[in-house]
């Protein structure tokens, strides 16, 4: 059974039409990252997931039931925007409050667990505006993990962290669905950072899911390819252009070579004609620059 199923899922907010016939299916036990550029959908579809904001058509399954029943809702756990936080409590006495508010029983108990998770378990006693950003972000991710949820929705948790951050952020997702019970559908811009951790990926364009795709899927159709550097960057780029259909130069200044090919191969064509490699390797295109090629495909 899947964490939750979407079809032909829409909502106009007046006459803009944000999510247009959307659909997606996270697993139980992924972590779902949803992509997509600015005002592409995905806070309203995370809404709509979330119960926050009714849905204009179409429908929202969560473990095979409606999302407006009862049972499954108190399955979500959500992190919109900020977490709702009084700056002047403690770490611990907002959890508390929280975890009152929603009749949590045993609250004591499961605000030491849910900290434990998010590793803040040594930050309790800090005043929330002491926190760091991405403390703070973590002390909104326990919120959502109040009640044990199995489905956690959270929009764009991974802005503004360091690398630290994000590192800590990356090994609380991976416990969180270590166990194959949780899911977590997760947006973000970080394309790089998001390819370290999700198990599924959702792509959106103008309110359409255009791509869903498992990593291991996205790895297998990553384009791999050979770059290198030479002495000679401009003839090598010629050279290589007469021989092979896609050759390109990237950010970095390598010169790349996407047809199917080996170093050797591409070593042995420039040294007969008088240039030397200076450098070369074999890649794959990553998360980042796969999503570019697909927007530029103009879905
Ligand atoms: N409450 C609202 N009222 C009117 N329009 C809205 C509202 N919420 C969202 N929209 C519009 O719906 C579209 C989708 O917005 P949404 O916030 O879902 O995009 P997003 O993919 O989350 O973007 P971002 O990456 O910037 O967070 C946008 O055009 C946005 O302006
Ligand atoms: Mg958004």
């Amino acid at each position: 059974m899947n964490a939750v199923e979407i079809r032909n899922l829409s909502k106009n907010f007046g006459s803009k039409q944000a999510v247009c016939g959307l659909n997606m299916t996270v697993p139980m036990g992924a972590i779902y990252g949803f992509i997509g550029e600015n005002g592409s959908g995905k806070s309203t579809t995370e809404k709509m997931i979330c119960g926050l904001i009714p849905t204009g058509g179409g429908s929202i399954k969560l473990y095979g039931k409606d999302y407006t029943d009862g049972d499954v809702r108190a399955k979500v756990g959500v992190l919109i925007e900020a977490p709702g936080c009084f700056k002047g409590l403690s770490v611990w006495d907002n959890m508390m409050l929280q975890a009152t508010n929603l009749n949590i029983p045993d609250a004591e108990k499961e605000v030491v667990k849910v900290l434990k998770m998010v590793r803040m378990e040594g930050a309790a006693g800090n005043k929330f505006k002491n926190c760091s950003l991405g403390m703070k972000q973590r002390v909104g991710i326990a919120m959502a993990l109040l009640g044990n949820p199995t489905l956690l929705v959270l929009d764009e948790p991974l802005n503004g962290l360091d690398a630290d951050g994000m590192r800590i952020m990356r090994e609380v997702f991976t416990d969180i669905v270590k166990d194959g019970k949780r899911s977590i559908v997760v947006s973000s811009h970080l394309l790089g950072e998001l390819q370290k951790v999700a198990t599924h990926y959702g792509i959106i364009r103008h309110g359409k899911m255009i791509k869903e795709m498992t990593a291991d899927e996205l790895d297998t159709s990553c384009r791999t390819y050979v770059a290198i550097q030479t002495a000679d960057m401009n003839r090598a780029k010629s050279l290589l252009g007469c021989k092979y259909s896609r050759v390109e130069e990237d950010e970095a200044g390598y010169i790349r070579v996407y047809d199917m090919t080996t170093p050797e191969e591409i070593v042995a064509y420039l040294y007969e004609n008088g240039i030397c490699v200076t450098e070369i390797m074999t890649d794959k295109i990553g998360l980042e620059e796969y999503y570019i090629d697909l927007m530029k495909e103009g879905n």
